[in-house]
């Protein structure tokens, strides 16, 4: 928003440094008053100016060959010498009002700081010039990115030729003019023929994500570097639905220091950045101050929603105190995605984010292998298995089956505690593992904006001191023990639950790569635990009622605070329907064990859309 409205008090400044008939320095050098210390971009503008003689007048285009809207201009034409000359016709643009720099009308500038995807404007040559003309524009694409000197292939203004209606095009041109952009033609099936993955291996080093995209050519997000002379050139490109691709030089496999070129939607088309990853604790990537240095845009497209551009970068460039030597330094590469970009910067790396293993020089193209997983994927398949699985079972055990195979003893103790032990010490040395992998992988707090992070933190605090609490508990009987068994059933469940809502969360990390369905499979999960307590618990209703005893299968019974809870006298036998529970146990750890396994299995393979079609591509080749 700001450098708009700089940008709109800069015109101010403009019509008022320029008083009637008096041509000032802004009227000679179009350089425009943002800020005074902004310089202008150097190397190739992104916009053109092309004129089209029309009769005696010419018709004036300002656009940009790559799509690329700009909010500001001031356009004159002039002789090869540089004298301003002519007269603008402003009924014949909406988008721009003339100033007086010699003569009335004889420079145009915008109305506003609006994206502009074009602007045509007729100009009249002064009565009975002969010679060429040459336009001349200042083209700002934003308050602090805007090219001087952007001009327009000479046009012949012959008296003669004045009625003549044919276009003339003089070839001679001194002027850098971009890379003739032609807009892409119809699709032709972009997956069986993609140029992007044209010469990766042998004529330009590739990197994408997800791992091993590449081979498969449909990655998420992939960068393709090649030499170009003694710079390199950086094609990006993301799938459908990407605002934005960048590509980090980084001297680790971490986001942080590293430069980044980034390409980003705006308007129809594409613009490049220069920005900075910041390390810990808010990640981000702040544009540099001159957001062009060192890079230039040869081509840029959206096509079906994917974005592609194409960027040349010095091979040397000094970013904020930081030299960045590509010719002589190797690199980890960084390829993020993302939907949403902010007024600034890009926003997080919602759709893909991948580093590589190793570091790199850039003009070595073999290919580059993606950084291992394994942490990621183990801290997954760990709280897996612990919060779905054993934690699960041991609180059901604990909760309904203490009236079940009464009498039989597993080292000493009921049966149904000796296996809520074994399965909770099994969740907290699972947890505290994952805990820990979590945090030798990432190496800082997540950068996420994502509740998982915080709630597995409660989660695990939570679950840390359950077994203490355990260890230290109060005899039966004695006048704390009903405080332990609330504060024991109480955390518990609490860490349970919340475990259950961090499994959800994780779903939509990027990290974690897991598709969408998984969320129906820990529906699944809810529904199977949720109707196997209802079902317990009106069994143990109903056994109490029919049978008329007090069964201490309710571990809140025996709380009651009397000391003499009638639980203890009844342990002689198993409840009624103990048949029924071991069976519904059974029932119940089958159908946990399932819902683990699965879930685990996706984990592992994530992303397991891409492990599936790569095994049914594999399958396919060898038949
Ligand atoms: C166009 O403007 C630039 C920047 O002021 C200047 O260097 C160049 O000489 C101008 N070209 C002509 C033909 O006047
Ligand atoms: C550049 O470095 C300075 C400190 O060295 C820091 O304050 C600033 O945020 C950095 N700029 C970017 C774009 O990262
Ligand atoms: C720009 O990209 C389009 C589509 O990707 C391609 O057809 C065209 O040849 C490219 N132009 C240049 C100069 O690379």
């Amino acid at each position: 928003m700001h450098y708009q409205l700089f940008l709109f008090i800069c015109t101010i400044a403009l019509v008022r440094s320029l008083p009637q008939g008096a041509p000032s320095s802004v009227c000679q050098t179009m350089m425009p008053f943002h800020g005074g210390g902004i310089r202008p971009q150097g190397g190739l503008p992104p916009y053109n100016v092309v004129p089209r003689r029309q009769g005696g007048q010419v018709f004036v285009t300002v656009t940009s060959s790559l799509g690329i809207p700009f909010q500001g201009f001031l356009l004159q034409g002039r002789t090869p010498n540089g004298e301003i000359l002519g007269q603008f016709d402003s009924s014949s643009v909406n988008e721009g009002h003339p100033l007086d720099c010699g003569e009335a009308a004889d420079s145009i500038t915008h109305n506003s700081p609006n994206d502009k995807n074009s602007i045509d404007v007729l100009w009249t040559p002064p009565k009975g010039y002969e010679g060429p003309v040459i336009f001349n524009a200042t083209i700002a694409q934003a308050y602090d990115t805007f090219w001087v000197g952007v001009e327009s292939n000479p046009v012949d203004i012959t008296n003669r030729g004045a009625n003549d209606p044919q276009f003339a095009f003089p070839t001679q041109s001194n002027s850098p003019t971009p890379p003739n952009y032609s807009p892409p033609e119809v699709k032709e099936s972009a997956a069986e023929f993609d140029p992007f993955y044209q010469g990766c291996s042998f004529s330009k080093l590739c990197f994408g994500s997800p791992a091993n995209c590449i081979d498969s050519k449909n990655c998420k997000s992939a960068v393709a570097v090649s030499v170009a002379g003694d710079k390199y050139d950086f094609e990006l490109k993301a799938e459908s639905g990407a605002a934005w691709v960048g590509v980090g030089l980084s001297d680790d496999d971490r986001m942080g220091d590293d430069s980044v070129i980034e390409c980003v939607k705006r308007g129809n088309g594409i613009a490049a950045f220069m920005s900075y990853t910041k390390g810990k604790p808010n990640y981000g990537a702040p544009r540099l101050s001159n957001p062009q240095l060192g890079i230039q845009i040869l081509n840029g497209s959206i096509i079906d929603g994917t974005i592609y551009c194409r960027v040349r970068r010095d091979a040397l460039t000094n970013v904020n105190g930081t030299i960045f030597d590509l010719l002589s330094q190797k690199y980890y590469l960084l390829i993020a995605s993302g939907s949403k970009v902010r007024a600034n910067s890009v926003a997080f790396h919602d759709l893909s984010y991948l580093a590589s293993a190793e570091s790199q020089a850039l003009s070595d193209v073999s290919s580059l292998a993606p950084k291992s997983k394994l942490l990621i994927r183990l801290h997954g398949s760990f709280m897996i298995a612990a919060w779905l699985g054993t934690a699960s079972l041991g609180i059901l055990l604990a909760r309904y089956y203490r009236q079940t195979w009464v009498g039989s003893q597993v080292l000493g103790k009921d049966v149904w505690f000796s296996w809520h032990r074994t399965f909770m010490v099994l969740t907290w040395a699972l947890t505290m593992a994952a805990f820990v992998l979590i945090f030798v992988e990432l190496k800082a707090w997540s950068g996420e904006n994502n509740p998982h992070a915080i709630l597995g933190l409660v989660t695990t605090i939570l679950c840390f001191f359950q077994p203490i609490g355990a260890y230290f508990r109060p005899h039966p009987g004695t006048a704390k023990r009903p405080l332990f068994n609330w504060l024991h059933w109480g955390l518990g469940n609490a860490a349970h639950i919340i475990a259950i809502v961090t499994l959800f969360f994780a779903v939509k990390l990027t990290k974690a790569e897991l598709p969408e369905f998984v969320d129906w499979i820990l529906v699944a999960y809810v529904v199977v635990h949720v109707i196997s307590h209802l079902l317990l618990s009106i069994m143990n209703c109903v056994a109490e009622k029919s049978s008329e005893r007090r069964v201490s299968s309710f571990p809140m019974k025996d709380l009651g605070g009397s000391g003499k809870s009638s639980a203890y006298a009844d342990r002689s036998a198993d409840a009624p329907f103990s048949t029924f529970r071991r069976a519904w146990l059974a029932i119940y750890i089958l159908i946990i064990l399932a819902i683990v396994v699965a879930l685990i299995v996706i984990t592992a393979l994530a992303p397991i859309e891409e492990s599936w079609s790569n095994f049914k591509s594999s399958v396919i080749n060898k038949n």
